[in-house]
C-alpha cells in the first residue's frame, strides 16, 4: 500500500511567485515576498486535506472544473480578515453627526463594501437604528469570501468583541449568550435583518446594488496596487448619490488616484453636487 507523506512540503520562490499571481488576478490583493512564510503555513493545511504532497500539485487543482470551492478556500486563507465594532470611531461620529443634519425623506443606504465578518456592518446599523431620525435605512455588507459572509449572517461573536460597543447600544442591540451560547454574543435579530449580505469582488464587474448614501471602504485597499485602486474608486464612485460620502481607513490614502471625490477630513471624501 502506498503511504502519504503528511510532512509540510517547503514552498519554492517559483511556487509562492506562482500563488501570488494567481491571487493578484483573482483578488487585486498583492503580496510580498515577506508573505512566503505565511503563504506556506495558511495553504499547508489544504495540501493535508487533499492528501497532496507539493504545492504544484495543489495549485493545478485550483484551475480545475468542479474545484471552484477549492479556490474560494484558499482565497479565504489568503486574506486577512481582521476587523471589529466601532473601529475607526471616529467614522461613526461623522455617521451620527450627517444624521442629525440630513433631513432627507428618502431611504438611507450605506454599504459596507470588504465588509468581513460583519462587524462593520452591524456598527452602522447600531448607530442609524439608534440616530436615523427616519425609519427607512439599509445596510448592505460585501466581500469576496463566502466563508466569512456567512459568519456575517450569523452576528454571533465572541464577548471580547463588545469591548468598544458604547453601552447604551450594547444593551439594546445586543443579547447575550448563555448554554451552548456561553462566551458568545448575538446581533439582535430585527437589527439583523437591516443587514444585507452579498457576495461581491471588488476588482470584477460589481453586482447592481443601487445607489448610496455613504460607503465604507476601509482596509482593503492597503493590498492593492495604484492601479487596481484607481479602477476601484472610478467604479466605487458611480455608486456614491451626489453629495454622498466614501469613507476610508485613517491607514489608507487616495493620494494619486483621480476621482470625483473631494476630501471633506482625512479618509472621508464627498462626491461632487
Ligand atoms: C481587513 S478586512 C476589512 C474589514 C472592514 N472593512 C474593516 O475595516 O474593519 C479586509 C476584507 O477585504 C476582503 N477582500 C479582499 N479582497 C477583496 C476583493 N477583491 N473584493 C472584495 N473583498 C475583498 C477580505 O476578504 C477581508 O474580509
Amino acid at each position: 500500500m502506498n503511504s502519504i507523506n503528511l510532512n509540510t512540503p517547503s514552498l519554492k520562490k517559483h511556487e509562492f511567485n506562482w500563488i501570488r499571481d494567481y491571487l493578484y488576478k483573482q483578488s487585486g490583493i498583492v503580496l510580498n515576498d515577506s508573505k512566503m512564510a505565511l503563504v506556506s503555513g495558511r495553504l499547508d493545511k489544504r495540501l493535508r486535506h487533499h492528501g497532496i504532497t507539493n504545492y504544484q500539485d495543489y495549485f493545478n487543482l485550483l484551475d480545475k472544473p468542479g474545484f471552484e470551492k477549492e479556490t474560494m478556500m484558499a482565497i479565504d486563507l489568503l486574506t486577512t480578515n481582521e476587523t471589529y465594532f466601532f473601529r475607526e470611531p471616529h467614522h461613526f461620529e461623522f455617521i451620527q453627526k450627517w444624521l442629525a443634519d440630513s433631513s432627507a425623506s428618502r431611504k438611507l443606504r450605506i454599504w459596507s463594501a470588504a465588509c468581513s465578518s460583519g462587524e462593520e456592518a452591524y456598527t452602522l446599523a447600531m448607530v442609524l437604528a439608534e440616530y436615523a431620525k427616519t425609519p427607512e435605512w439599509e445596510i448592505v455588507g460585501t466581500d469576496i469570501s463566502s466563508r466569512i459572509l456567512e459568519k456575517a449572517r450569523q452576528g454571533l461573536y465572541p464577548m471580547m468583541a463588545t469591548e468598544k460597543i458604547p453601552t447604551l447600544l450594547l444593551k439594546k442591540y445586543c443579547l447575550k449568550g448563555h448554554d451552548e451560547y456561553d462566551g458568545l454574543f448575538m446581533i439582535e435579530p430585527k437589527l439583523r435583518k437591516r443587514v444585507d449580505f452579498l457576495y461581491a469582488n471588488l476588482i470584477e464587474k460589481l453586482p447592481d446594488l443601487g445607489s448610496f448614501d455613504v460607503i465604507f471602504l476601509r482596509n482593503v485597499m492597503i493590498y492593492f496596487d495604484l492601479a487596481t485602486k484607481q479602477r476601484l474608486v472610478l467604479r466605487i464612485q458611480d455608486y456614491l448619490r451626489s453629495g454622498g460620502y466614501l469613507i476610508i481607513s485613517h491607514s489608507e490614502s487616495l493620494n494619486g488616484i483621480k476621482s470625483d471625490l473631494k476630501m471633506v477630513s482625512p479618509s472621508i471624501y464627498c462626491k461632487h453636487l
